[in-house]
This record gives C-alpha cells, structure tokens and sequence, in this order.
C-alpha cells in the first residue's frame, strides 16, 4: 500500500505525510542513546522520511547543537545521510531558557554551526524559530535568503507566525515552502481562521507542531473520552487519531508528532491508514468545545 504523502511547498519534493519531531529526543527526561537511534529506525522502516530539529533543542547553553548531531549520528549510523532534516535558527538559549533573536547576526552563527552539527554544506529546510518583535521579519529572513544564494540553504521555513505575517513574506515573494506552527485537536485556530487555506493557495506546507498536544501536555490532551471513542471504533490508540484528523483537514498539513520511544513513532505512523468518516469528524469537531 502506498503512504500518504506530502509536497514541500512548490519544491517538487515529496515527504511521507508524518513527520518526526526530534526534540524531546534531547530535552530534560531525554532518552538513552540507543534508545534514540531506535527511534529513529522505527520511524525510517516505518516509511517516515522528514525530520524535525533546531539548534536549541539540548537542556542547556552549553550543549546547543545536540539533537541535530544526535540525528546526523543516527542517521549515519543507519546508512540515511540522504533523509531531510529541516533545522531552526532564531532563538538562544540563557541557561535551559529560550529567547528570541532574529537578528541577521545570530542567524548566520546559527546556520554555520548547525551545518557543522548536521555535518553538511548545505541545510535542507532552514526554518526561521520564531518571529522577533525587535526585528522587521523581512530583515530576518532577507538573511534566510542571502544564506539560500550562497547555498548554505536549500530551502527556506518560518515558524509560528501570524497569517498577516505570511501575508506579508509572500506579497514581497520571499521564497518560503513551509509554515510551522502548533495546531491540534485543541488549538485549530490556524484551520479555523484561515492560515492554512492560505498556504495551500500558496503552496506552502503547513507543518503542524505539538499535533498531539504538545511535549508538556500530551497526555493530558489524549486522555478524552470523545477522542476515546472514535479511537474504540478504529481500534487506534487517541494519539493516531488526532493526527488522523489533522491529516484529513487539508492536504498541506505535515503533523511532526515528536517521539522519544519507539513504540510512540510507530503508533503516530499508524495515523497513515485511518479514514476517518463524516460522523467521527463531527465527534472530534466537538473536542476543543468541551
Ligand atoms: N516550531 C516550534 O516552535 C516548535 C514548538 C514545539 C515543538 N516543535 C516541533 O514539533 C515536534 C512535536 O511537538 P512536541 O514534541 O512538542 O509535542 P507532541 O508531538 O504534541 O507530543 C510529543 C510527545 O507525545 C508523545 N507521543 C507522541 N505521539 C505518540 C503516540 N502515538 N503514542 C504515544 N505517545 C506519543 C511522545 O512521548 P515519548 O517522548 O514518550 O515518545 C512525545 O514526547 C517537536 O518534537 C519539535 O520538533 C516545534
């Protein structure tokens, strides 16, 4: 059978249609090695083939950098140097907490040092973090973009933006082929409101974030009994069916749930075989109104 998949913007690149978040693979609680480098087997014979990372997810200043040399080990180690990684530039850290710096400066630094951790010469999607409310977006990724014609960046990302910011990237034609940003069962305000319609018209990928409710609050999110019941009729877990459901919300929508086990990326890949019909659309439609 045939996964479903996903186009990369207008790139022409196509992507199994669920990704792996790899950052709670180098959070605090983080996994041994092995069990690491499982995950990351699981997920490729799985069929998965988009990874997600950024240079700040480590437990603190001092280790920035370890989940994208965990996963360039790993993927060494497992003969995939060929999968994309798409990394993150635009935050620092200040002991184990994250601020914003957007500035042309930082992102340079940032970009440099993760081609060294991701042991290559050019970064397959290089995704702006977040937005800084100090700096003009297009200042940043007008870097993003010198970086991309000096071929350190084969393709350009921002992420949790507003959809008047993507407006504004795509009016002045600033080449971006993803968005990410977090959407879920319980936050769909990018759904609800338009963002992602609007990037399928501009053929953005939206790569959804915390799809299953994010890394502090995902079992809580999936402990609910109308998730529960539509996962009873499909005899899934309530996490396959919350990616489910993003997946059949549109066809630009890229789920990256994260995983440090690899049983937990192998239930999310499982979300690739459920249809979901009329009737479990309106149950879960009711989910964030409880
Ligand atoms: N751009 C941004 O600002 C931003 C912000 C947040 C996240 N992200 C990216 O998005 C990815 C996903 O977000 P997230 O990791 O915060 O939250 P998430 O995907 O909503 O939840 C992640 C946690 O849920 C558990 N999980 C996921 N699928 C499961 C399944 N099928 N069965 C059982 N447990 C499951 C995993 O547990 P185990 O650890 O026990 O396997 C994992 O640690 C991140 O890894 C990161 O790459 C980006």
């Amino acid at each position: 059978m045939t996964l479903p998949v996903r186009q990369l913007g207008n790139s022409g690149i196509e992507v199994c249609a669920i990704g792996l978040g790899a950052m709670p693979m180098s959070l605090a609680g983080r996994p041994p090695e092995a069990t690491a480098l499982e995950t990351l087997r699981t997920f490729l014979d799985g069929g998965g083939d988009f990874i997600d990372t950024a240079n700040v997810y480590c437990q603190n200043e001092l280790e920035l950098g370890h989940n994208e040399s965990l996963i360039f080990k790993a993927l060494k180690q497992l003969h995939h140097l060929e999968v994309p990684v798409a990394t993150k530039g635009g935050l620092r850290m200040h002991g184990d907490s994250w601020t914003v710096d957007g500035s042309p400066s930082w992102l340079r630094m940032s970009c440099e040092n993760s081609m060294k951790n991701l042991n290559t010469h050019c970064i397959f999607l290089y995704q702006l973090h977040a937005p800084d409310p100090e700096i003009d977006i297009l200042e940043s990724v007008g870097e993003l973009m010198r970086m991309q014609q000096e071929g350190m960046i084969r393709y350009l990302g921002v992420s949790n933006v507003t959809r008047k910011q993507i407006r504004r990237l795509v009016e002045s034609a600033a080449p971006i082929v993803s968005v990410q940003n977090r959407c879920n069962l319980f936050h769909r305000e990018d759904i609800d409101k338009g963002l992602v319609e609007f990037c399928r018209e501009n053929r953005i990928t939206y790569i959804a974030h915390s799809p299953v409710g994010g890394h502090y609050n995902h079992a809580n999110f999936m402990d609910n009994r109308l998730i529960e019941r539509v996962a009873a009729k499909h005899g899934a877990s309530n996490y396959a069916i919350a990616l489910a459901w993003l997946l059949q919300q549109a066809d630009n929508i890229l789920p990256i749930p994260g995983a440090s086990k690899p049983e937990s990326i192998a239930n999310s890949l499982t979300a690739l075989d459920i249809s979901l019909d009329a009737e479990d659309l309106a149950e879960l439609g009711k989910v964030g109104a409880q």
